[in-house]
């Protein structure tokens, strides 16, 4: 088979972890008689400095035409001083929202091989972590009226509808089925009237999912409980802000940013791959980033999207694999790993499959 993927380098360390991964995928094709055309397409702080702004439409178009898009990260130092509506994260929030991208799937799994690069006592992290974090993506005080009145104060405005709640916590409901049968909503409905009535219409989708289970935390205590007891999560479903929070947290506790992937979906089969981390200014160019979070994020494109499940299998399989041999980025690494570059975790990866 044929298919078509947008690909968007970024900024920072995206064009590193992006083409090391991108090689993943064309062994992938080579082994399984599949090709992958890519379209390389601007947004972020590339196409500030090309285009002139952060969103270019032809990206839009040419994500919309594709299969599944490809994104490694957007933003950096130099773009910092743009008013908010010109800045690279303009283009990444304009770019789930062209394409109606409501879900973003974080999966938050520690690789038994990387028990020692969690932060987390061993006997908390047990016989492992697997949280699935589900984060509604286009709603919430990110995408509600913003206003700043001159020099003396700003405000955003927090605000869901039913439909968006509805649709997200489906999302959320139809995970935990497939995992461990439960779903925690987090919110802060003690104090915002958007989270009890997010909590009702959760609540509400509830009615159509008996076998699965359903608790409520405040995103504080949450944020606590994620560190001493994460057993207790399989599926956290929250909004746009605590969600981004929350799944950074989570992915800490699995020991480096750089290894978590996510999946952004809309209504179909099409959706966008990003690792969860930022374009990394600090080790830009070194060829000192973990590209994992991005080849992971491919075989979620090849799961999700493709519907290559095999494919997929093999590319975790792969990774794992890398990680019992002690190849380690510096980001993972301990006193006994191997420690190798972008570059080179990309090509034992491959060499895995
Ligand atoms: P960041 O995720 O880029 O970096 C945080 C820390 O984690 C840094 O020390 C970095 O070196 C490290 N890190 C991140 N990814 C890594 C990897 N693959 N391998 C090894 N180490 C890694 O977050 P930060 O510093 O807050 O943001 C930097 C820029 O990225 C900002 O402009 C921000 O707006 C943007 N950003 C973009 C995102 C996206 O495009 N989805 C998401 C988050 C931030
Ligand atoms: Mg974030």
């Amino acid at each position: 088979m044929n298919y078509k993927i947008a690909v968007i380098k970024g900024d920072g360390i995206g064009p590193e972890i992006v083409e090391a991964s991108m090689k993943v995928l064309d062994k992938i094709g080579e082994k399984y008689g599949h090709t992958f055309d890519y379209t390389e397409v601007l947004a972020g702080g590339a196409a500030i400095d090309a285009c002139g702004t952060p969103l270019p439409q032809e990206t839009v178009d040419i994500c919309k035409a594709s299969d599944a898009v490809l994104l490694g990260a957007l933003g950096g130092p130099k773009w910092d001083n743009l008013p908010g509506d010109k800045r690279p994260e303009a283009g990444l929030l304009g770019i789930r929202k062209a394409l109606g991208l409501f879900a973003n799937l974080r999966p938050a799994m520690l690789f038994e091989e990387l028990r020692d690069a969690s932060p987390l006592k061993s006997v908390i992290i047990g016989d492992g972590l697997d949280v699935l974090v589900v984060r509604e993506l286009t709603g919430d005080v990110y995408f509600g009226e913003k206003k700043k009145d001159g020099d003396f104060g700003a405000s955003d405005l927090m605000n869901y509808t039913r439909p968006e709640v509805e649709r997200i916590a489906r999302v959320a409901f139809d995970s935990a089925r497939k995992r461990g049968g439960k779903v925690t909503s987090v919110d802060k409905a003690n104090v915002l009237e958007t989270s009890r009535f997010w909590r009702s219409v959760v609540l509400e989708i509830a009615k159509e999912y008996p076998d699965v289970e359903l608790d409520h935390l405040y995103v504080d205590n949450a944020a606590m409980q994620l560190v001493i007891n994460p057993h207790q999560f399989d599926v956290i479903l929250t909004g746009n802000l605590f969600g981004d929070i929350l799944s950074d947290e989570a992915s800490m506790l699995t020991g480096s940013i750089g290894m978590l992937p996510s999946a952004s979906l809309g209504e179909g089969k099409f959706g966008m791959y990003e690792p969860i981390h930022g374009s990394a200014p600090d080790i830009a160019g070194q060829d000192k980033a973990n590209p994992i979070a991005t080849v992971l994020s491919v075989a979620m494109m090849l799961r999700y999207s493709l519907g290559l499940t095999a494919e997929a299998d093999n590319i975790e399989g792969a990774v794992k694999k890398t990680l019992a041999q002690g190849y380690r980025t510096g980001d993972i690494a301990n006193e006994n790993s191997d420690v190798v570059g972008c570059v080179e975790m990309g090509e034992k990866i491959i060499s895995n499959l």
